[in-house]
């Protein structure tokens, strides 16, 4: 048989949350005429950003970043050269968490195997987790949990956590919305960004000294 392309297999994740009505987001994503937010990017990104949960706007478009934390995060992935569609941009829990509480460890239990499916297909090199949720989910599904520390300990570090297809770096950052109320942490978020690209670049080189 032949194998489901990326694209496939991604669009029957999408099907399975579109329908997830045993989720307690499920009513409120009706209610609003919001839709579930998967994620965006390219399915051969060599790095994979993984946020918290759609806000608002996300919600109403069905993108990931689309709002003001979204521009932010542009504006960092311009500053070490890319865009959008050298990326894949998802979060752990996929639809609106009401009036943009954070996510509760009973919806990130729900969600998660979703997300552990799409890094399975899109094999990122290099994940950054955006904040404190996905950090902390990730260290743990990663074989990290012993590594874990607070946010302000760990971001900008990088970490090699185990997944099915093999080894991952994983790079904890602070979540691109501190950085709209707070200056001094857009400095330190580009910062961490240049540490990503360093990291890009020489996964970049060994792969063509491989060949
Ligand atoms: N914050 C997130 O964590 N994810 C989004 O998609 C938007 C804002």
């Amino acid at each position: 048989m032949q194998q489901e392309s990326k694209t496939e297999q991604l669009r029957a994740i999408r099907d399975e949350v579109w329908n997830l009505t045993d989720s307690s987001l499920y009513k409120y994503r009706k209610q609003n005429n919001y839709y579930p937010v998967l994620g965006d990017g390219s399915h051969d990104a060599k790095i994979m950003f993984i946020g918290e949960a759609p806000g608002e706007k996300e919600a109403l478009s069905g993108r990931p970043f689309c709002g003001a934390a979204g521009k932010m995060l542009d504006t960092l992935l311009e500053s070490i050269g890319l865009l959008r569609a050298d990326v894949y941009i998802t979060n752990i829990v996929k639809d609106r968490p009401q009036d943009n509480r954070d996510p509760i460890p009973e919806e990130i239990a729900l969600y998660a195997p979703f997300l552990n499916r799409q890094i399975e297909i899109i094999r990122p090199r290099v994940i950054a987790t955006l904040g404190r949720y996905s950090m902390k989910y990730i260290f743990e599904h990663l074989g990290l949990a012993s590594a874990l520390k607070p946010i302000s300990v760990l971001h900008g570090a990088s970490f090699e956590g185990k997944t099915a297809y093999g080894a991952v770096t994983l790079i904890p950052l602070y979540h691109p919305a501190v950085a709209l109320y707070n200056g001094s942490m857009r400095g330190t978020l580009k910062n961490d960004f240049k540490i990503i690209k360093k990291i890009l670049v020489s996964i970049t080189n060994n792969n063509h000294t491989l060949k």
